[in-house]
């Protein structure tokens, strides 16, 4: 008899979205403590389009050399529970989850398999399975970023740099959240949503430098790796943290750098390297903020699981507004 099949989205090699093609693939069965998960929708990130790329290139370290080891695309994923391996306790079929894979992949197909001690968790109440999929995206990141690392307190000043992305939408509502004040940067055409989510001011880039303006912030979290530390440090007050989730090596050593020799620091983290627990521990915080109605969703394109490379093009122009999802058929 031949083995069950499901459609993903696979890349055959890095690069242009023209290598992602959707093929039926074996369907995984789960081994010991391990979920399957039946996936009703994905995500497809600023972080998969680089993965895509192999970029940086020294990502292929782990993502594998000369083609990808993992060759199912996507990370984030929202379904439900569609069988368990032997020894899982936490969860059974039937459960409504959500979660991501990290450097394992493989979300952006019809099933999916996650380690019960991985980062899964289950889906607030009122909730689509759209929205959670994105969780692990831009509010785990930007809560990672403004809490961990940003130690974000009531009365901060804070400057959220590319505020109409998946993290800058999340980040301007946590940080008002958490009590900040809050000022996102952003094109003219998204300064409405902005402040729709709650930031106090909104700094058109495409008109005004933020660096010019004489303000000073407590945290600078660049979302999207426009500015640098360097031109940054002059809107920092005096024990201002410049925060960044894109990698480069100059913010690298400016981190190793600041945190011996400045009053002002730059710092950097993976989140989706930290250890499972401790993010299924923000994922519990995150899924009450939206469960109270005090962390929203944006959702800018859905497409099929089928139109996978689409979705990238459309990640790839680098304007999307919140998060992009794939819907697998049900
Ligand atoms: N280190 C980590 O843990 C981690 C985790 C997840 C993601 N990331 C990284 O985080 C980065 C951001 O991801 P994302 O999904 O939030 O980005 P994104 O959604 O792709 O960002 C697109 C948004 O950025 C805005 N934008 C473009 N240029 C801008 C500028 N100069 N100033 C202000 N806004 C600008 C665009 O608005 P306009 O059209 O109005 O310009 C658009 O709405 C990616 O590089 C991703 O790889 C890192």
């Amino acid at each position: 008899m031949n083995a069950p099949t499901m459609q993903a989205a696979v890349l055959t090699r890095y690069g242009s979205p023209d290598f992602i093609k959707i093929q039926d693939v074996q369907k995984p069965v789960p081994k010991a403590n391990e979920v399957l998960v039946k996936v009703h929708a994905t995500t497809v990130t600023a972080a998969d389009t680089m993965m895509r790329r192999a970029d940086p290139a020294i990502a292929r370290l782990f993502l594998g050399f000369s083609r990808p080891r993992h060759n199912i695309m996507g990370t984030g994923f929202a379904g439900k529970v569609a069988a368990v391996g032997p020894g899982v306790k936490e969860f059974e079929k039937g459960d409504e989850v959500f979660g991501e894979t990290g450097v394992g992949f493989s979300a952006n197909a019809e099933y999916v398999i996650v380690a019960e001690d991985g980062v899964i968790d289950w889906m607030p109440p009122n909730i689509s399975f759209e929205e959670a999929a994105t969780l692990t995206d831009g509010p785990l990141t930007s809560f990672n970023f403004l809490k961990n690392l940003g130690k974000i307190k009531a009365g901060h000043s804070v400057l959220i740099i590319g505020a109409s992305g998946s993290l800058g939408t999340a980040a301007v509502q946590l940080a008002r959240y958490f009590g900040a004040h809050v000022t996102g940067v952003s094109s003219a055409r998204n300064v409405e949503l902005v402040k729709s989510l709650g930031a106090d001011e909104v700094i058109d880039y495409t008109k005004v430098d933020f660096t010019q303006t004489g303000k000073k912030y407590d945290l600078i979290f660049d979302t999207v790796g426009k500015s640098s530390f360097s031109k940054s440090k002059k809107a920092l007050t005096e024990h201002g943290l410049y925060l960044s989730p894109v990698l480069r090596f100059g913010l690298l050593l400016q981190m190793m750098w600041t945190s011996i020799f400045s009053s002002k620091k730059a710092k950097f983290d993976a989140t989706g390297l930290r250890p499972p627990k401790l993010l299924r521990s923000y994922l519990d915080e995150l899924a009450k903020l939206v469960e109270t109605g005090k962390l929203g969703i944006v959702i800018d394109k859905k497409y099929p699981l089928a139109e996978a490379d689409e979705a990238h093009r459309y990640v790839d122009t680098g304007r999307k507004r919140g998060n992009v999802v794939l819907l697998a058929a049900s």
